[in-house]
C-alpha cells in the first residue's frame, strides 16, 4: 500500500479529514527514515487534502515530528520548569560533552541526536530523557556516560 493510501485509510475514521494530520505525519516519518522532507509534508497534504503549509505548520509545532534528519538513536533531554529545577541544563551539558554535539545536532557517526525538549509529562519523575521514545527518569549527569556507551553499541 502507498503512503498516500496508508494515510487516507487512517484518515476514514475521522469526519474531517483534517483530523488525520498527527496520524498521516507519523506514518510519513516512519516512510521516510525518521524524519519528514518536504516531498512528505506534500504527500501528507495531497491525501488529506490540505496545504504543505499547514501540514509543515503542524509538523513544526510537536516535537515528535523532525523536519531534518536524525541519527540512528534520538536523546531527548525536557528542559521545561520542573526539570530545570532539578538539573537538567547539566545532563544536557554532560550529554554535550560525551557526545561531542550541541543540542539540535547529531554526532559524526550519525549514531546519536541530542535534542531539547518541552514538558515530556514526566514532571514528578524529573529530570525526564527520552531515548528513542522510551521514558528514562529521572537520569543523573553521573548516568550519562553509560547511556551514551549503549546506544552506540546498540
Ligand atoms: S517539565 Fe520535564 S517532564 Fe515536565
Amino acid at each position: 500500500m502507498s503512503l498516500l493510501d496508508e494515510i487516507r485509510v487512517a484518515a476514514e475514521p475521522y469526519p474531517d479529514k483534517k483530523s488525520a494530520v498527527m496520524s498521516g505525519l507519523r506514518l510519513a516519518q516512519h516512510e521516510y527514515g525518521g524524519w519528514l522532507p518536504p516531498e512528505a509534508l506534500v504527500e501528507v497534504a495531497d491525501a488529506l487534502d490540505l496545504t504543505p503549509a499547514h501540514v509543515q505548520a503542524v509538523a513544526s509545532f510537536y516535537d515528535m515530528y523532525h523536519l531534518a534528519p536524525v541519527g540512528e538513536h534520538v536523546v531527548e533531554v525536557c528542559t521545561n520548569l520542573s526539570c530545570a529545577l532539578v538539573g537538567a541544563q547539566q545532563v544536557v551539558d554532560a550529554f554535550s560533552e560525551e557526545l561531542g554535539i550541541r543540542p539540535g545536532e547529531t554526532s559524526g557517526d550519525g549514531k546519536v541526536t541530542l535534542r531539547t525538549i518541552e514538558c515530556a509529562g514526566g514532571c514528578g519523575y524529573a529530570p525526564v530523557v527520552v531515548l528513542d521514545h522510551r521514558y528514562r527518569e529521572p537520569t543523573r549527569p553521573e548516568d550519562v556516560r553509560v547511556i551514551v556507551e549503549e546506544l552506540r553499541n546498540g
